[in-house]
């Protein structure tokens, strides 16, 4: 029953973003086409079932939770296609298909990027269906650009490059790496589920964040794993990426045994923090387990 409440969430986010993306034949067309290839062309849709999940947990109804799903996912889109950019991993596949740049050039993916992190915000501010409280709204967008920015994704993504062939990295030192790179959005996808509850009790939701921590950085170091053990048709993107750029993961660091078991210390962490939580946090289990166990 919950993995129908989950596919509804993953549908319900690619038809919100669809409506909220510029239409393909809107100019500059190719700019457009773009950024929808980039959203709409594939994507488990993680952190907006989050969103819809947290928002659920603290009693938030979905109709309002579109906006916030949407904008996070949008900029991980955007992270996506510059991630995959020659300057950063060098990918040709994502998604199964030519990552952006591919299929587009290197300028308009960079600027189909730009977009989609700008389209976030503007949906967070604009939205119609969003709750209404300029308050909550204020906060939410001040969690999104914290957790997109510098001391975010972002600058993950810079500790990312700056490590690369460095063999020598600590645990410490790679978890800062993921927490920031990857933890950072999931982190934000939870929050702004529970933040669109205004009464939202504070127990609650250092509890949801003490969680979003937990899996956030369990799905990077499960993302790790299935560079090694998962094959390139089924993830949609290039197995082995890592170990041919010389990214320090998990694996590498620990085992592929160790990795494993630090990711489910991690599940299991997770799953203590919503104790407190009833049946209503049923979704964010689910998500959990997914994390640690997925195939891709
Ligand atoms: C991939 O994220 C990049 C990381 C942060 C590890 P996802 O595995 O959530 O990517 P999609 O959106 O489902 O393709
Ligand atoms: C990407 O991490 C993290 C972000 C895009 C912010 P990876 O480089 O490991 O993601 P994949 O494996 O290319 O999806
Ligand atoms: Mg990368
Ligand atoms: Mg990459
Ligand atoms: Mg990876």
């Amino acid at each position: 029953m919950v993995a129908k409440q989950i596919e509804g969430y993953q549908a319900r986010a690619t038809r919100a973003l669809d409506q909220r993306l510029p239409a393909a034949e809107l100019h500059p067309g190719d700019l457009h086409q773009a950024m929808r290839y980039a959203v709409l062309g594939g994507g488990k849709r993680i952190r907006p079932t989050l969103v819809y999940a947290a928002g659920a947990a603290v009693g938030a109804i979905p109709e309002v939770l579109d906006g916030p799903a949407c904008a996070v996912e949008l900029i991980h889109a955007y992270s996506l296609i510059h991630d995959d950019l020659p300057a950063m991993d060098n990918d040709d596949l994502r998604h199964g298909q030519p990552s952006c740049h591919k299929a587009f050039g290197e300028a308009l993916a960079i600027l189909a990027g730009d977009a989609l992190q700008a389209l976030a915000f503007q949906v967070l501010s604009q939205d119609a269906s969003m709750v209404a409280d300029p308050v909550i709204r204020l906060r939410m967008m001040g969690v999104l650009a914290q957790a997109a920015g510098s001391r975010g994704m972002a600058g993950g993504q810079a500790i990312d490059l700056a490590a690369v062939g460095r063999g020598d990295l600590s645990l410490a030192e790679l978890e800062n790496m993921h927490i920031h790179k990857t933890g950072a959005l999931i982190r934000a996808s939870v929050l702004l589920g529970a933040l669109s509850q205004s009464a939202i009790d504070p127990v609650a939701l250092e509890r949801l964040d003490r969680y979003a921590k937990c899996i956030g950085l369990a799905f990077q170091i499960r993302d790790d794993i299935l560079d090694v053990i998962g094959d390139t048709a089924t993830l949609g993107k290039a197995q082995g990426a890592d170990r041919a750029l010389g990214k320090p993961t998990y694996p590498a660091l620990l085992g592929l045994d160790g990795a494993r078991i630090h990711a489910r210390a991690l599940y299991d962490e997770a799953l203590t923090s919503l104790e407190l939580l009833g049946a209503e946090a049923e979704a964010l289990r689910w998500i959990a387990s997914y994390i640690v166990d997925r195939a891709y």
